[in-house]
């Protein structure tokens, strides 16, 4: 089956509302044009109406870096899955980032993948092994835990998104080879036709994230397992963002 690719960018904690305004508005037109690839923006939850009411009319996506699992209450600074769904059509959930910081666990991750599929929002569940984990060769048994619990009690996984990034990448400069990275991805979509089915396995987005930018998306899309990438940095400076998803455009297509 052939499965669309999507590049996402992951702005993280960067932006204020001004910037993140003048930042899309950069962006829309350029990545409106591309064709063949999903195109999603990530930015800080408080951007995400502004940006919204930019992009009306665009074939951009938006997307939010968390979410909360529970659906309303007494949850001080949360921000619930119904909340989000009438702005946006994607969830970060799990980046390394938050597991390493904020210390989200794959139960709660779980929750949070559950809960946003139930009001039809599409995760992008982040897995990945640490620098030590990948020298002490437990990587396959971190990705298998993460995924396993990750998506347990979830029947239905219809859009869902899985972004693999290798901790060690993330930021770093330091991006993993597009022959490691396909290995990685075709072992995770193996465990996932194991776990769930070969057709849920078949169907999933499996993207490629840490370090991505405009000279190396190439080295990662022309991989057969590889379906995108998840930026950070580069997303944040709008000609290497609209770089990278051309390119993914244009790679695929062959
Ligand atoms: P990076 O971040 O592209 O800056 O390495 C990727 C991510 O954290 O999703």
């Amino acid at each position: 089956m052939s499965r669309m690719p999507l590049i996402a960018g992951n702005w993280k904690m960067n932006t204020t509302v001004k910037e993140a305004v003048d930042l899309i508005k950069k962006m829309a037109g350029p990545l409106n044009k591309i064709q063949g690839v999903e195109k999603v923006i990530c930015p800080p939850f408080v951007s995400l109406a502004p940006a919204q009411a930019i992009l009306k009319g665009s074939n951009v996506k938006l997307g939010a870096q968390n979410v909360f699992y529970e659906e309303k209450g007494a949850y001080t600074g949360e921000i619930s899955p119904p909340m989000l769904a009438d702005l946006c059509e994607y969830v970060i959930i799990g980046h390394s980032e938050r597991r390493q910081i904020i210390g989200e666990t794959n139960d709660v991750i779980n929750r949070k993948v559950r809960a946003v599929i139930n009001v039809g929002l599409k995760p992008i569940l982040c897995i990945g092994e640490t620098a030590k984990e990948n020298e002490e060769g437990k990587m396959q048994d971190v990705l298998g835990r993460q995924i396993f619990t990750c998506s347990d009690k979830l029947y239905f996984l219809s859009g869902m998104v899985i972004a693999y990034e290798p901790i060690w990448a993330i930021g770093t400069g330091k991006s993993a080879t597009g022959d490691d990275a396909n290995k990685t991805i075709g072992f995770i979509r193996g465990f996932v036709s194991r776990l769930h089915t070969p057709d849920l396995a078949d169907a999933v987005r499996i993207l490629y994230g840490g370090s991505v930018n405009a000279t190396n998306i190439n080295e990662f899309m022309s991989q057969p397992e590889i379906d995108g990438a998840l930026v950070g940095g580069a997303s944040l400076q709008p000609e290497d963002f609209i770089s990278i998803v051309k390119q993914a455009s244009e790679s695929k297509r062959s």
